[in-house]
C-alpha cells in the first residue's frame, strides 16, 4: 500500500461524535495544564519527563500543523516560532529545556484559536476524508499527551485534578476466576484490516500468524504476587531495593503506594503497576513463568470477556517492537518508523487514562522495557 493509505481509513466518525471526544479531551487538557501551581512547570530534566508547558505547547502545535497547515511548513502558524519551539521531530528531548516557553496566557490562547477552528469545521457537518483522518490524529496525540500527563504527575507526586482516573487500583472488577487459560495452536489475524475506521501505521497490514499452543493466566500478576518475590529475594539474603516499585514503601509491616500525591496501603488484589519489563522478566524467572508474545496476548485480548480479566495496565511482551511486512509510514512519518530501532517492547491493552475509543484489540504500544514510569504492568505465560 502506499503513503496515502490513511485516506482510507473509513468508515469515518461523524463530526458530531469527533465534536464531542475533541471538547471532552481539551477540557481535559485544560484542566491538567490549568490547574498546575505555580511553579509546578519546572520540572528537572529527566528521560520520562517533558517539561509541562513544553509538552502543552507541542500538542497545540502538533494539531494545527496537520489540521490546519495541511502539514506544510511554508503555511504559516498563528504563534511566532511555534515550529523552532515545538516539533519534537526536529528538537531533542534535552533542548525542551532550553528553550524560552511562552507564557501560559499565550499558550491558552493559542490553544483556544486553534480548537474553536477545528470545532467549526466539525460544526459545518461535512468532512474531507483528510480533515476526518487529521482531526482523527490531533485527537489521539492529544489523547496520548493527557496519558502522559497523568504518568508524569504520577512521578512528580502532583494532584491529579481530573475525576478520571482518580481510582486506578479500585475500579478492577476480580470477577474471573484466576487460573492459566490454555489456548490451543491457532491461526490469528495480527493488525488491522483496511476499511476498519482509524488505526495507526504500525498496525498495517492485518495478516494470519500461527501461534502454537500456550498458557496465559486470566489475571495479569498483583501487588501480593509481586510481593511474595521481594520477600523470597530477602529470605535469600538479596536486596530487593533495585526490584522494588517505584512508587512502593514499607512502614513498620506495612507496605504503602504512592498515589499521585497521596501515600495509600497497597492493595494486595491490585495488579502491579510501574514495573519495568526487566524486572517482569526477573519475576518470571523466580516463578519459572515468562511474559507472553505479542501474538500471544493479542489472541487474549481478542478472546470472550468473561474468560479473563483486564488489568487496565499495559501489560508488557516479550516481543521486540518490528513493522509487519508490508508497512508504510502514514503522514506523521515518526509516530512509529523511528522506534523499530529493536530497543522498543510492545505492550498490549490500555490503562485507565486511556479513553475507549483507543482501548483497541490491535493498537500497538511501545517502550523500551527499562521503562516503568507509565502505566504498566504484566501477566504471564507458563514456561
Ligand atoms: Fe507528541
Amino acid at each position: 500500500m502506499t503513503q496515502f493509505d490513511y485516506l482510507c481509513y473509513e468508515p469515518w466518525p461523524l463530526p458530531s461524535k469527533l465534536l464531542m471526544d475533541l471538547e471532552r479531551s481539551t477540557h481535559m487538557t485544560q484542566t491538567i495544564i490549568g490547574k498546575l501551581d505555580h511553579g509546578q512547570e519546572k520540572v528537572a530534566l529527566l528521560p520520562g519527563l517533558n517539561p509541562p508547558h513544553w509538552e502543552f505547547g507541542h500538542l497545540i502545535w502538533f494539531h494545527e500543523f496537520w489540521v490546519h497547515r495541511k502539514g506544510v511548513k511554508s503555511n504559516p502558524s498563528f504563534l511566532a516560532h511555534a515550529d523552532a519551539l515545538f516539533n519534537s521531530s526536529e528538537m531533542i528531548h534535552d533542548a525542551r529545556w532550553q528553550v524560552q516557553i511562552p507564557s501560559i496566557d499565550i499558550l491558552m490562547n493559542y490553544f483556544s484559536d486553534v480548537v474553536e477552528r477545528t470545532l467549526a469545521i466539525l460544526r459545518s457537518g461535512i468532512l474531507s476524508p483528510e480533515q476526518a483522518y487529521f482531526i482523527q490524529l490531533a485527537l489521539y496525540h492529544e489523547d496520548m499527551h493527557n496519558e502522559a500527563f497523568a504518568y508524569m504527575w504520577q512521578s512528580l507526586g502532583y494532584v491529579w485534578p481530573l475525576e478520571q482516573g482518580l481510582k486506578a487500583s479500585q475500579d478492577q472488577h476480580n470477577d474471573v476466576e484466576s487460573r492459566y487459560i490454555h489456548v490451543p495452536q491457532c491461526q490469528f489475524k495480527l493488525g488491522s484490516a483496511p476499511n476498519t475506521g482509524f488505526i495507526f501505521d504500525n498496525e498495517k497490514w492485518q495478516h494470519e500468524v500461527l501461534v502454537p499452543n500456550f498458557s496465559i493466566s486470566s489475571h495479569a500478576v498483583s501487588n501480593g504476587e509481586y510481593l511474595e518475590f521481594l520477600r523470597s529475594l530477602n529470605d535469600a539474603g538479596i536486596s530487593f531495593i533495585e526490584h522494588q516499585p517505584a512508587y512502593w514503601k514499607k512502614e513498620g509491616n506495612t507496605w504503602f503506594e504512592r498515589f499521585f500525591d497521596q501515600w495509600r496501603e497497597l492493595d494486595l488484589n491490585a495488579s502491579v503497576r510501574n514495573i519495568s519489563a526487566h524486572n517482569a522478566e526477573r519475576y518470571c524467572l523466580w516463578k519459572d513463568v515468562r511474559l507472553p508474545t505479542e501474538n500471544e496476548l493479542s489472541v487474549l485480548m481478542t478472546a470472550a470477556r468473561e474468560s479473563w480479566q483486564p488489568s487496565s495496565l499495559w501489560e508488557w511482551t516479550s516481543s521486540i517492537f518490528k513493522p509487519f511486512e508490508g508497512f508504510s509510514p502514514d503522514p506523521y512519518q515518526d509516530y512509529s518508523a523511528p522506534w523499530f530501532d529493536s530497543r522498543h517492547r510492545v505492550l498490549k491493552g490500555w490503562s485507565v487514562y486511556t479513553p475507549d475509543y483507543l482501548r483497541r484489540s490491535q493498537f500497538r504500544n511501545f517502550y523500551i522495557p527499562s521503562r516503568s514510569d507509565f502505566f504498566c504492568g504484566f501477566r504471564t505465560c507458563l514456561a
